[in-house]
């Protein structure tokens, strides 16, 4: 591995990083997976099925971030990228803000936003703070009732996945924070890391299965986060 891709690092988020900033996780106790089938709200047959249950799912979950903050996980992420000597690439399946709130630059949400808002009718995705209604109207072309979340639903391609899988394959450090590993294409990416790179999980706590990652940090992500840059910052 060059000396570039040595220092290079990609990082993975989780719902476990937003955890402690107030927002529930998916499968954790209580989480959104115990409350909302994932096939009435979170798939495009849910949507042509019942548009207002699933624009309400999300409406509630946008106007929820107007009500917490980010957390010392999302400020160190910052601080790493701003002080690490070479690139850096933050992917977040989380759709909430808190990353880009911080202030995180290299950032994609391959999950799609919940500020967002996507026209059927013309492509355009436009910021969105309130609620989508069927009366909304696309700001770029004007039409009602073609408004959706800008989230990758579950049998959608996440975002820009070609810029991450070429950052995965030249890097020299891979950490993922806060994420069960469940779902794919996210739940792979360690395995497209070059052979070497040094690869750290950060979690509350980890399954029984055997983990494909080299270094497991046990704890809670405001505690564990700031620790590992402050580590290679040093
Ligand atoms: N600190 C660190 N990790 C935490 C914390 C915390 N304070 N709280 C919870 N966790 C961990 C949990 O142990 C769990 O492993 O965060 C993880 C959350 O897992 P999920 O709820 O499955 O969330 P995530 O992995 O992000 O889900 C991936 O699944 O439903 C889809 O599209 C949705 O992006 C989501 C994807």
């Amino acid at each position: 591995m060059g000396p570039a891709a040595s220092r290079s690092i990609v990082i993975l988020t989780g719902a476990g990083i937003s955890a402690e900033s107030g927002l529930p996780t998916f499968r954790d106790n209580g989480g959104l997976w115990e409350q909302h089938r994932v096939e009435d709200v979170a798939t495009p047959e849910a949507f042509r099925r019942n548009p207002e249950l699933v624009q309400r799912f999300y409406n509630e979950r946008r106007r929820r971030l107007g009500d917490v903050s980010p957390n010392a996980a999302h400020h160190a992420l910052v601080a790493l990228e701003q002080g690490w000597p070479g690139p850096l690439l933050l992917v977040t399946q989380n759709v909430d803000d808190l990353h880009a709130r911080v202030g995180s630059r290299n950032l994609i949400p391959m999950h799609g936003e919940l500020l967002k808002a996507r026209c059927l009718a013309c492509g355009a995705v436009s910021t969105w703070m309130d609620d989508i209604l069927p009366e909304s109207r696309c700001p770029h072309c004007d039409l009602q009732r073609q408004l959706r979340p800008h989230i990758v639903w579950f049998g959608e391609m996440p975002l820009e996945m070609n810029r991450i899988f070429a950052a995965l394959e030249n890097c020299g450090l891979f950490v993922a924070i806060g994420t069960s590993g469940t779902v794919y294409p996210a739940a792979g990416f360690v395995n497209a890391v070059p052979p070497g790179t040094r690869t750290i999980e950060i979690n509350l706590e980890f399954p029984e299965s055997n983990t494909r990652f080299v270094e497991q940090r046990r704890g809670s992500a405001t505690e564990r986060v700031p620790e590992l840059v402050s580590e290679l910052l040093k």
